[in-house]
């Protein structure tokens, strides 16, 4: 079991029936040694008494952004002592809030305010989490970071059935432990991960891509943030939920990725401590792109290709010091001195700090991986290390926490 020692949560209520579940929250919280400070909303406040919620967790209830009796302003005082904002019970009318970034209350002001991972645990009759307008609000709330946690399928307060049931308070609190329980060898440190293919796109309805399915980029993403960093993923068109606290950036081509990528490094690369270059960008695009669907004619056809910039070594060639620390991938055919001796190529010519390069038939869509990593500052490659891309993953994860030992902060 994880411990909270030390580890300050603000434990948000919203009004639902299930804002009962908040108090066995808040008392598993306590259990692992969390300092626990409630918040409730206006609605909370006629399912669950504050008497309750402070009794428990020997801390005052704060409801009032307007309260006399503080110093300074509410949301700003709480916020900056938070590990975490767990928000249990989350209503859909919550979620919009959120969604919108409406500071109209506490809680609104506070979800705007923190710097913390985000946990919001729904509850809400099925059709209301169905609705397209609460789906909405949770995928733009998921695209930010913010981890859902349920809802699960089970009888709600109507007494009807459907997804919309608050999972376990002590499901709730094992997630959050899980997440600010773990080492935090990267707080402080702002990782960019890039993820899945790109599409190239020929006419309104032709494209060329890859088969990338996104999963190593999404996989290091996650560990990432476990680990405390703060993680921008810069994903192409993948059907993959963003993993949490991560913040997500949707593109699509090659020139895209790398417009989003030079926006968040920034001209003289000081964005991002790191660059995870995960993503499989498409080393050609078609010449033109047609506004409209290209006609068959005659027989044959062959397709203009033009390259697109390579990304990762246009970074390299402009990086002057350690940072950001650079790390590409390869997928290559061949046996081991084939594959790591075509790493080591493109460590030289990307300038890149490592390559970790795949055996190309075990990389693709499956979930496991082979991979050798390929240094510039060492001559010998490390691997092979074999395991499921989370595993491996969290190889180059901890990997990259070393390269950090060696990196100065910008
Ligand atoms: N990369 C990039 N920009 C490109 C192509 C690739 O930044 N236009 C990055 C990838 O994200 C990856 C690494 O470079 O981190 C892969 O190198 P690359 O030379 O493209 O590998 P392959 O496509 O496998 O190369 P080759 O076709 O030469 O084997």
């Amino acid at each position: 079991m994880k411990r909270l020692d030390g580890k300050t949560i603000i434990l948000a209520v919203t009004g639902s029936i299930a804002a009962y579940k908040a108090v066995e929250v808040a008392r598993l919280f306590l259990k692992r040694g969390a300092r626990v400070r409630p918040v409730m909303t206006a609605s909370a406040r006629k399912f669950l008494g504050p008497t309750t919620l402070s009794g428990i967790t020997g801390e005052p209830v704060h409801a009032d952004m307007w309260d006399s009796s503080i110093e300074g302003e509410l949301h700003v005082t709480l916020a900056r002592g938070a590990d975490a904002l767990v928000v249990v019970p989350a209503t859909a009318d919550r979620l919009a809030v959120f969604a919108q970034g409406r500071a109209e209350d506490l809680l609104g002001a506070l979800a705007l305010c923190v710097s913390c991972p985000v946990f919001v645990a729904p509850a809400m009759h099925p059709r209301m989490w169905a609705h397209a307008a609460t789906q909405a609000s949770v995928a733009l709330l998921r695209s930010r970071g913010v981890a859902f946690l349920g809802p699960i399928h089970g009888q709600v307060a109507s007494g009807d059935e459907g997804v919309g049931r608050m999972i376990d308070p002590e499901a709730v609190v094992e997630a959050v432990a899980e997440m600010l329980g773990s080492s935090q060898e990267l707080a402080g440190r702002h990782v960019l991960v890039s993820a899945g293919p790109t599409v190239e796109d020929l006419d309104p309805v032709r494209f060329l891509t890859n088969r990338s399915s996104g999963k190593m980029g999404f996989a290091i993403a996650a560990q990432a943030a476990r680990k405390g960093a703060r993680v921008t993923l810069v994903a192409g068109p993948v059907n993959r939920a963003t993993p949490a606290n991560v913040e997500r950036v949707n593109v699509r081509s090659a020139l895209e990725l790398q417009t989003e990528l030079e926006r968040i490094l920034g001209p003289e690369l000081r964005g991002a401590d790191a660059l995870i270059m995960a993503a499989a960008v498409a080393d050609y695009r078609p010449a033109s792109f047609s506004d409209t669907k290209i006609k068959k004619q005659g027989e044959g056809a062959s397709l203009a290709l033009v390259r697109n910039p390579d990304i990762l070594a246009a970074i390299g060639a402009r990086r002057t010091g350690p940072s950001p620390v650079l790390v590409g991938f390869a997928l290559e055919t061949g046996d081991e001195a084939a594959v790591t001796a075509y790493a080591r190529g493109k460590v030289d010519a990307k300038k890149c700090d490592v390559i970790v390069a795949n055996e190309a038939s075990r990389a693709l869509e499956g979930d496991s991986n082979t991979m050798y990593l390929v240094f510039a500052s060492r001559d010998d490659a490390v691997g092979p290390i074999s395991g499921s891309k989370d595993e491996v993953a969290a190889v180059i994860v901890s990997e990259l926490a070393k390269l950090f030992e060696r990196t100065p902060r910008p």
